[in-house]
């Protein structure tokens, strides 16, 4: 039986006022929360959530790294300063980054490498574009995507990562993949690791992210390969995030 895992990216969004104030909210909310609660925050946030959260349930990631443990490589952020400030968890290969940083295949599986050789667990993300999903491609978008990561890792240390299924064009939306769309791309994808490694298919979490909010959050993390959510707006909100975490 797979953990529920409810995390939350809060993408280019915070000020030392929103983020005191939504972990403490969350803090003081957690009574009756099983999930693992995953926080990934933007770098300069870090260090104050790291304090805020000392000896709770609520584990920090962040958004992104650069592959180089340290060096010239003015304004970017190695995995080593991430694991500086407690974070175990780091987002790789968002749609936001794909579309907006032009993160290839190529990329995305070389940050998930880094990630997995510093220990950090990578938050692995993957999804189709409507177009893609119109022109019936979805499982092979999402294939490439998911291959170019288990060529270069292998399939084993999948048991060290966490996916996230984000159809991009749910995400910031308001349009959720219904149950039955996500549960099949997430089957899908599970069927692809299962190819290699059933060991890795079986712990693999695959969490799905697209505009989940507390009103379809339990429909969706009931089907069987939903194992929770990658969750945007609704995480800036203290009592919304915490209702969706309450539904795994
Ligand atoms: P929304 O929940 O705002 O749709 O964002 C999803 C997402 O991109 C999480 O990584």
């Amino acid at each position: 039986m797979r953990q529920v895992i409810v995390a939350g990216n809060w993408k280019m969004n915070a000020s030392k006022d929103m983020a005191g104030g939504l972990i403490s909210g969350i803090l003081s909310g957690m009574s009756g929360v099983k999930s693992k609660i995953i926080a990934c925050v933007p770098f300069p946030y870090l260090s104050q959530v790291e304090e805020l959260t000392k000896g709770s349930q609520i584990s920090i990631g962040a958004q992104n790294l650069n592959v180089n443990s340290s060096g010239a490589f003015t304004g970017e952020v190695s995995a080593e300063m991430i694991k500086d400030f407690g974070a175990g968890y780091v987002i790789i290969g968002h749609s936001e980054r794909r579309s907006l940083y032009n993160e290839t295949n190529d990329i995305v599986a070389e940050k998930v490498e880094a990630a997995l050789n510093s220990g950090l667990t990578p938050i692995f993300c993957v999804g189709e574009t409507l177009s893609d999903r119109e022109a019936g491609n979805t499982e092979a978008v999402v294939e490439k995507q998911v291959m170019a990561v288990l060529d270069r890792t292998g399939a084993e240390v999948f048991k060290k990562i966490i996916i996230a299924y984000e159809p991009v064009w749910a995400i910031g939306t308001g349009v959720t993949a219904t149950p039955e769309q996500a549960q099949e791309t997430h089957r899908y994808i599970r069927s692809i690791l299962s190819r290699y490694d059933e060991g890795a298919a079986q712990i693999t979490p695959i969490l799905y992210g697209g505009s989940m909010n507390p009103g379809n959050a339990k429909e969706l993390i009931s089907c069987a390969d939903i194992d929770g959510g990658l969750i945007g707006g609704a995480s800036l909100e203290a009592e919304s995030f915490l209702n969706i975490c309450k539904a795994g």
